[in-house]
């Protein structure tokens, strides 16, 4: 069974997919660890995103792959360095490019592969894996998201104020979802999770009750 879990930025959708995951034993596969990770290796090989030739020329020896600990990077697993706030910016402006997007919809496919899944991002249930068996779209307010998020930083000793991230949530946000190629939006058939006010326990049980429902049905 696969789960495809979408979601604007700082939906708290990354802490949901990998605990939904936990608790049903399936793989949990993060779709913006592969952006922010191919951004951040396009940055440090001085490239420009926009340039087609060289990025076509640097993914073609990009290679990602999963273990039990998440995305593995050319061999690596992936570390911290993807998830700062520049890093953030980065991958929001590479996913705009068709060529970006083509090479990693593939990707995730062949990693969707690996059986019971939970993938998570902005187009899996749309475009990466349209035929799962259950979709989810997580929205919160930008409000809620920017707290969060602020809350989150803080916490791992990273000092922001509440209007630059509420800035950067709703810039991703405008990019994400007007970016002409396989923009931000909740599939037909998925079912809308507006968890403002929700906990993470809330949240994830919905889910993990929805995925048992679903199984019943496709075991029956
Ligand atoms: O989920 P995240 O914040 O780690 O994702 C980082 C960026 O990657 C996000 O701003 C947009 C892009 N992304 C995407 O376009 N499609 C996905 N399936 C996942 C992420």
């Amino acid at each position: 069974m696969r789960i495809a879990i979408d979601g604007p930025a700082a939906s708290g959708k990354s802490t949901v997919a990998r605990l939904v995951a936990e608790k049903l034993d399936f793989v949990y596969i993060d779709t913006g660890a592969m952006y922010r990770a191919l951004a951040l290796k396009a940055k440090k090989a001085g490239i420009s995103f926009s340039n087609a030739d060289e990025m076509a020329e640097l993914m073609s020896h990009t290679y990602f792959s999963l273990s039990d600990s998440g995305i593995i990077l050319d061999g690596s697993p992936l570390g911290d360095e993807i998830r700062t706030r520049e890093v953030s910016l980065l991958s929001s402006d590479i996913a705009k490019y068709s060529y970006v997007r083509d090479f990693l919809t593939e990707q995730q496919r062949t990693l969707s592969k690996q059986g019971n899944v939970v993938m998570e991002g902005r187009d899996i249930g749309t475009v990466v894996i349209p035929e799962a068996e259950l979709k989810i779209f997580l929205t919160a307010s930008a409000g809620e998201r920017a707290r969060r998020r602020v809350k989150q930083l803080k916490s791992s000793g990273v000092e922001a104020t509440y209007d630059e991230i509420l800035a950067e949530i709703e810039r991703r946000d405008l990019n994400d979802s007007t970016r002409s190629v396989a923009p931000l939006k909740a599939a037909s058939d998925a079912i809308i999770l507006d968890t403002t006010g929700m906990s993470i326990e809330e949240v994830v049980s919905r889910i993990v009750s929805l995925a048992e429902k679903r199984q019943r049905v496709h075991l029956a």
